[in-house]
Order: C-alpha cells, then sequence, then structure tokens
C-alpha cells in the first residue's frame, strides 16, 4: 500500500503514511499551456491511498487527475474535507444537489471512500461505492483538556451542531449546551442562547466548520456580553475564509484550533489517528 496525495493534503498524508508504515507515491503538478493541469505519478504499489481534500473547483479536478492516474492499482480515497457538502439539497428550484455530483463524479475509478465529519451523513448515501466517515471527538476532546481551562461549557452554535458537541464534551465529563443560530445572510447570524443562567466560566465553542468566522464571532460575543470568562473555538474544518481570523479575533476568540484536514496555522490536532484506523478496518 503507498499513499498519494493532493497539494493541500500532504502534511496529513504524510501523517497517515507515518501510521500506516506506507510509502508515498511521487506526485508531480504542473500546467499545459492553455492552463489546464497536468499531473504524474511515481510507481504505484497493488494498493493505493488517494488523500485529497476538495477544497475548491481547482482540488476537484486534482483529485480526479490523482485517481485517474492511480487507476493500474486498487484505489481508496480519503478526502478529509469533502466540500460541497452544505448544498446537501435544492434549497431552491433550479438549484444542484452538488453535494450528490461531488460524490458521483468522486465515486469513479475507486473502491472505498473514508471522508470526516462530513456536514451532513446522509451525503454519504450519494457515493456508488462503499463511504464511510470517521468524527473527531475525542481528538478534540484531547485538545481541549490541553488547554488546561478548568471545567469549561461545551457549546454547540447551533442544533445541527449539538449531539457531536455533546459527544466532545462527554469525553472530557465537561457539561454541554447549545445556542439558538439563525441565519440571516451568508455572512451573519443571530445568537441566542438556550440557558437561562449566564455562564461565567470558560467556554469553548465545537462546530463542524468554521467559514467566514461569522457563527461563531456571533456567538463569542453574545457569551462574553454575558459574562463568560473566556471564550475558545475549535472546529473540524477550518476554512477561514476572508478575513474570519480578525472576526474572531476580534469577537474575542483566544484558542482557534482547526484539524488538518485543510492544513494551516491553526491546524492544532491531526485527523490522521482516525483516518488510519478507518482504513485498517
Ligand atoms: C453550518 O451549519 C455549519 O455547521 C457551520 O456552523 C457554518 O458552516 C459556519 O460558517 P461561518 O463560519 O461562515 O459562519
Amino acid at each position: 500500500m503507498k499513499i498519494a496525495c493532493t497539494g493541500r493534503s500532504m502534511a496529513l498524508g504524510a501523517r497517515i503514511a507515518e501510521i500506516l508504515g506506507a510509502g508515498r507515491v511521487e506526485v508531480r503538478t504542473t500546467r499545459f499551456p492553455d492552463g489546464e493541469m497536468y499531473l504524474k505519478t511515481g510507481p504505484l504499489d497493488e494498493t493505493t491511498v488517494v488523500v485529497g481534500s476538495l477544497l475548491s473547483d481547482e482540488s476537484l479536478v486534482e483529485l480526479l487527475l490523482l485517481i485517474d492516474a492511480c487507476s493500474r492499482s486498487e484505489v481508496l480515497l480519503v478526502v478529509p474535507y469533502l466540500g460541497y457538502a452544505r448544498q446537501d439539497r435544492e434549497f431552491k428550484p433550479g438549484e444542484p444537489v452538488s453535494a450528490r455530483a461531488m460524490a458521483r463524479a468522486l465515486s469513479t475509478g475507486i473502491s472505498r471512500v473514508v471522508t470526516v465529519n462530513v456536514h451532513k451523513e446522509s451525503v454519504l448515501s450519494h457515493f456508488t461505492v462503499p463511504a464511510s466517515q470517521v468524527t473527531l471527538e475525542t481528538e478534540i476532546a484531547d485538545f481541549i483538556a490541553t488547554l488546561d481551562l478548568g471545567d469549561p461549557l461545551i457549546l454547540a452554535p447551533d442544533r445541527g451542531a449539538a449531539s457531536f458537541v455533546a459527544a466532545v464534551a462527554a469525553r472530557g465529563g465537561w457539561e454541554t449546551d447549545h445556542l439558538e443560530k439563525t441565519r440571516i445572510s451568508g455572512e451573519e447570524v443571530r445568537m441566542e442562547p438556550v440557558r437561562g443562567e449566564p455562564w461565567t466560566g470558560d467556554v469553548v465553542l465545537v462546530d463542524d466548520i468554521i467559514s467566514t468566522g461569522g457563527t461563531l464571532a456571533a456567538a463569542a460575543r453574545m457569551l462574553a456580553a454575558r459574562g463568560a470568562r473566556g471564550v475558545h473555538a475549535v472546529c473540524v474544518h477550518g476554512l477561514f475564509t476572508g478575513n474570519a481570523r480578525r472576526l474572531l479575533g476580534s469577537a474575542g476568540i483566544r484558542e482557534l484550533a482547526a484539524s488538518d484536514t485543510i492544513e494551516s496555522g491553526n491546524s492544532r490536532y491531526s485527523a490522521a489517528g482516525a483516518i488510519a484506523r478507518a482504513l485498517s478496518r
């Protein structure tokens, strides 16, 4: 077995390879004069684990080319961050189910796919090969424990995240709750507390994705106004689009952590162990 990674998933791929004791496939990409991507791999083994997050339209093309280039071997696909998953239904007439389109495209030429904390589990049913996800509640709880916050409240920013966040809290024996989120626009949300009593200790907001930062910035401001001592944020997939980091900093968020499904300076814990365990099953 060898691991072949796209350019944006190199560090995570290397960690998975190390845990599995697998070699790496050399992958080189350049551009044709007309802008099309060219990709070439080095020697393959019988099985290739292709690792690549779906972060952009360009990363989709890179993944499709890499899967095809590895087609002389059996291909197991790992998509640490499955982009386009939030458009998981036709919200308005005429829209695509983008998650389905991506899943169908990525199903070709692979025998199995593993992803991490997919936005909604139902998205997995769109793959035409066996599809599973790993969820990082243990990794997040272990990371929160390193912050030495004593007895923090582990808070979900909306109902959708509540059960995952409760699982994180259960690992550490911490209290948990969720907020009510109303989305006003792509960037703006309104946050309301569910619990009556303000929380005066430390709060760790946990979410699957941070994109613009609007959700957690609104939550952090509301919590600070209600007397929280310190507000911290941990997500699985840190997209941090535009000025998200600045927005979250100015909302008073002290610790801003994400996994390495999207590699950045905020990648403070790894999904590699969970992915390696899933591949070994
Ligand atoms: C939404 O349902 C997700 O779980 C996240 O809360 C959302 O994607 C975060 O987006 P943003 O950072 O742009 O508010």
